[in-house]
């Protein structure tokens, strides 16, 4: 399994050392969590602060738009260096049109689902993204625990990749630490998020091979 770690409990004011640190734990791109304010209950920050983060890193960067309205700011966030751009389906911004977009923006296209939406809402769509994002907490805030009850929704989606012999990479994103990756890996994760337990742990290194392992 690859691992994106999600700067969203880094120290701010010390941002490039701690992006560093995380390519040192060898992980395999960034996740960029990006909140308005308005579709979750937190804010943090927006294209001028990716630009600066594209600055200092190789590493891709997925960019996931926890916001009501993405489809304004799609050009901005793909100046700015993003590599993926991952709209929420509960969004108020039309998705096709959202997502041929990104992609005609030479960009990856990802769709992300709340705890609450089923993995069939995500079906007609799965022809025009490139990865597919399962919250395994509800978005907003880092450090909250699993949710194991998403885990048959992942498995529901990676048969449904499977059945269609489709491209698209299944990613979850919340509560991964060292002893829920491996379940998420067992539903068929490609690519787990990881923020405070990567952040917090005593070896990043060993934290990121041993995700790496999981099948
Ligand atoms: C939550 C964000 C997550 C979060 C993950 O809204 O989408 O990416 O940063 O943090 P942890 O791993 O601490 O749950
Ligand atoms: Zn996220």
């Amino acid at each position: 399994m690859k691992v994106a770690p999600s700067i969203l409990t880094c120290d701010f004011a010390h941002l490039a050392e701690e992006i560093k640190k995380m390519e040192m734990s060898g992980a395999d791109m960034l996740h960029l969590d990006v909140m308005d304010g308005v579709f979750v209950p937190n804010l943090s920050f927006g294209p001028p602060v990716i630009e600066k983060i594209r600055a200092v890193t190789e590493l891709p960067l997925d960019v996931h738009l926890m916001m009501e309205q993405p489809a304004p700011l799609l050009d901005a966030f793909a100046a700015a260096g993003a590599d993926s751009l991952n709209l929420h389906l509960e969004c108020a911004s039309p998705l096709k049109p959202a997502l041929e977009k990104i992609r005609a923006l030479g960009r990856r296209s990802a769709l992300t689902l709340k705890p609450g939406t089923p993995a069939e809402a995500v079906f007609p769509y799965l022809e025009l993204i490139d990865m597919v994002l399962v919250m395994t907490v509800e978005p907003g805030f880092g450090g909250q625990q699993f949710m194991a009850d998403m885990l048959p929704k992942a498995a529901a989606l990676r048969a449904e990749i499977d059945r269609r012999r489709l491209p698209v990479v299944l990613q979850v994103d919340g509560g991964i630490n060292r002893c829920t990756a491996p379940l998420a890996a067992k539903a068929g994760a490609d690519i787990a998020v990881a923020g405070s337990a990567l952040l917090t742990d005593p070896d990043p290194r060993d934290f990121v091979d041993s995700l790496h392992a999981l099948g």
